[in-house]
């Protein structure tokens, strides 16, 4: 049976449900709108991120199979668990966060590679995928400097964090 996606567009942030409150943390609904946008972009990123490192760890052959399926299996782990923290930071803004394929291929900057490349080329892709990563979490500071938003700024340090010393520890698998 074919399946059907199902479209409920709702106005973002804007929730006038019985009983709902507005947002009121002295961050403007304006600069909560460009902040969510920027994380989703994030989180869509950070999926893209975990899936590749996940199908690495499941296909990843060769001499170094077990150093390297351990070490990818330590990096998505901690990538899972940023998933939620990204997410529940737009919700928290009073935005939806994304969480489908569709809208998660939409926004990535970081895209899935084809077939089942060589440990090193895996190795190479991680740190294109971990960079990319950084480079979308630091474009956010502007708009988060500006709007005074200490939990996202605060989040997106952790990441970055994250991101810089894991690539530099699969550049230097690369290294002889
Ligand atoms: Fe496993």
């Amino acid at each position: 049976m074919a399946t059907k996606r199902i479209s409920t567009k709702k106005k973002a942030g804007n929730a006038k449900g019985a009983g709902a409150l507005m947002i009121d943390i002295g961050i403007s609904a304006n600069e909560r709108a460009k902040i969510a946008k920027g994380l989703s972009k994030l989180l869509a990123d950070s999926y893209a991120l975990y899936l590749m490192t996940h199908n690495f760890h499941w296909n990843v052959t060769g001499p170094q199979f077990n150093s390297l399926h351990q070490m990818f299996m330590a990096q998505y782990t901690e990538q899972w668990t940023a998933l939620d923290l990204i997410a529940e930071r737009i919700r928290a803004l009073g935005h939806p966060a994304p969480g489908t394929y569709q809208e998660f291929e939409k926004l990535a900057s970081v895209k899935q590679v084809e077939g089942v490349p060589s440990a090193t080329e895996m190795v190479r892709y991680l740190v294109k995928a971990q960079e990319a990563t950084a480079k979308t979490a630091r474009s956010l500071f502007p708009v988060v400097g500006e709007a005074n938003d200490q939990p996202t700024a605060d989040l997106l340090t952790q990441r970055l964090e994250v991101h810089e010393k894991t690539a530099w520890m699969l550049r230097s698998v690369l290294e002889d």
